[in-house]
Formats: structure tokens, sequence, C-alpha cells
């Protein structure tokens, strides 16, 4: 089997001959930036978005970033076309370089700049269909969640709560109000109506919280976007959660508790199963058209 290739500060090379000084700010402190950007065809999904991201997490932690957006492109592509899979999920990070350890920034030191690209699995159609456990969790993250952070720490520790609660997602509930999930932005449908927190320092700006907007949009769908109570939450007729590797994901249970109301209760609503093809559209359109894909 050809190994996997990945980047590393100029160089493509075999994952398992890649190494990281053990003083490089992102080990010590968790002091760096990431994307990860969804393959298809061997195309990047959406890539301007995640690329524009991927800036504006720099600048908001004061990275000098390395490379224009157009070597950005070009290394992404470069990283994909060097492995097997047709759909790939492209891993990037960028650190602080290596230093001695200290917490203020280092002079003069370049960053640390790291790519892979391993399969996409697809979300398995059982998933789709009957939808995933969710829990409910207290938001305990920084205020600058709409930055991303390779400082996950506390997504990890809420996530593994989700997990030991047999759940695959937790929901995120920050003074009472929804925020997101560890690794999602969270929708909710109450009568017909699809509604969504706004963006800001509580969430991450999600590649595909923005498609789904822009999709209800475009199909005319009623949209709100304002901040979201608990009680909403618990009384929605559906949830869903979105990221660019779980794409369009209906929640069935929120701890514990079937979601929705009489016979539809638990099970994957209409409107998620319209947004969950109306988005597989939009990907085969998209991927269709690669000039669009690309920047
Ligand atoms: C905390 C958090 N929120 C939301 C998302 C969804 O973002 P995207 O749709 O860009 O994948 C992610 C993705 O990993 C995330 O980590």
């Amino acid at each position: 089997m050809t190994p996997q290739i990945v980047y590393l500060n100029g160089k493509f090379l075999p994952i398992d001959e890649a190494r990281v000084p053990v003083l490089d700010r992102g080990f010590i402190f968790g002091d760096g930036v990431y994307e990860v950007i969804p393959a298809y065809a061997r195309q990047p999904f959406e890539l301007d978005g995640h690329l524009e991201r991927l800036e504006a997490s720099m600048a908001g932690i004061g990275l000098t970033n390395p490379h224009s957006r157009a070597e950005w492109a070009k290394l992404v592509s470069e990283v994909i076309a060097k492995n097997e899979p047709q759909n790939q999920a492209v891993y990037l990070q960028v650190t602080r370089g290596v230093a001695p350890r200290d917490h203020p920034f280092p002079k003069g030191v370049a960053p640390t700049v790291f790519m892979m690209a391993g399969p996409l699995k697809p979300v398995p159609a059982e998933q789709i269909e009957n939808g995933v456990a969710a829990v409910s969790l207290v938001d305990n993250r920084w205020l600058r969640c709409n930055l991303k952070t390779t400082s996950l720490l506390a997504n990890v520790l809420l996530r593994q709560a989700a997990v030991e609660a047999g759940a695959a997602e937790c929901v995120l509930f920050r003074d009472g109000f929804l925020t997101e999930g560890s690794a999602s932005n969270i929708f909710l449908v109450k009568n017909g109506v699809i509604i969504t927190p706004p963006k800001s320092n509580f969430i991450l700006p999600g590649i595909t919280y923005d498609v789904v907007i822009e999709l209800a949009r475009a199909h005319r769908l009623p949209l709100e976007i304002r901040q979201v109570s608990e009680a909403e939450v618990r009384d929605a007729d559906e949830l869903w959660l979105t990221s660019s590797t779980k794409e369009v994901l209906p929640i069935s249970t929120l701890d514990g508790k079937p979601v929705g109301h009489g016979e539809q209760s638990g099970k994957p609503g209409p409107v998620a199963a319209r947004m969950y093809q109306l988005y597989q559209d939009y990907k085969r359109t998209v991927m269709r058209a690669p000039a669009n894909a690309q920047a």
C-alpha cells in the first residue's frame, strides 16, 4: 500500500517520516490553528471559505500568515494529488513554531505548517436514516470559540463526556442559550422554521453552517438566525448537527428523550431530509464545476 503522504514545512514525505521538535509551541502550548477541508473526487470543497477562516484564525491569535491564499490553495491541491482516496479529509495546521518554552510570542521564528490528507469516511447510511443521540452539556470553553485553534482540550473533554453517555455529540448551552456541538454547529426546526444561533465569539463559523444557510435562503425555506434558549431546543420538532465531515446529520434523541413530537418523535424530520438532499445536490453541482470549487 502506498504510504500516506503529508506536507511539513516545505516538504512532502511519508507520514512515518514526518517529525516536529518537542519545543514546537503547538506541542507545548497548543499555540496554533487548524482547518479540516473535505475533498470529493479529489477536489477541495468550499476551499475559499476554509482558507478565509484559516486567515481569520491566524489573525485572531496574532500568527503571521506564512502563505498567500493562492499558495495555500496550491498546497491543499498538492497534498490531495499525492494521496490515493477519491474522497479525502485534508487536515491543515499552523503553529507558532519552535522556540524555548516561554509564554510570550518568540521573535523571528517561522511557523510550523503541517498538512495531511486521509480518507473521508462517509457518514453511515443508518445514521442519516435514524439520526444520532446527543446529550446536553454546559459550554465551559473559552470566549474565543470563533477561532479554530488547536487548543481543543475543552472540546475533547466535552466529546468524551458525550461518548461516555452513549451519544455521538453534545449540544452545548452557555447561560441558558444554545451555542454549538463539540465539533459541529447545531440547527433546530420549529413549526417549519429553521433556527440557528448567529455567528459570534461563542461558536465556530462553520463552513457547512454557511452552506446550509445559503441553501435555505436560495430555496426560500423559512429561516431565523437568532439566539435560541435551552427550552426551545428541548421543544424542537427537529434537531440537526452540521460539519464538513458529518454534513447534515439529524439528532434523534437529546439526553435520552426523543426529539420532536407526535408520530415524528425520535425520527429525523422532513426539513432535515430536505436539507440533506439540497446539500448533496449542491455538492454534486459544485464538484461538476471545478473552476468554482478551487481558489
Ligand atoms: C466547534 C466546532 N463547531 C463547528 C464545526 C463545524 O464547522 P465546519 O462546518 O466548518 O466543519 C466544527 C468542525 O469541526 C467545530 O469543531
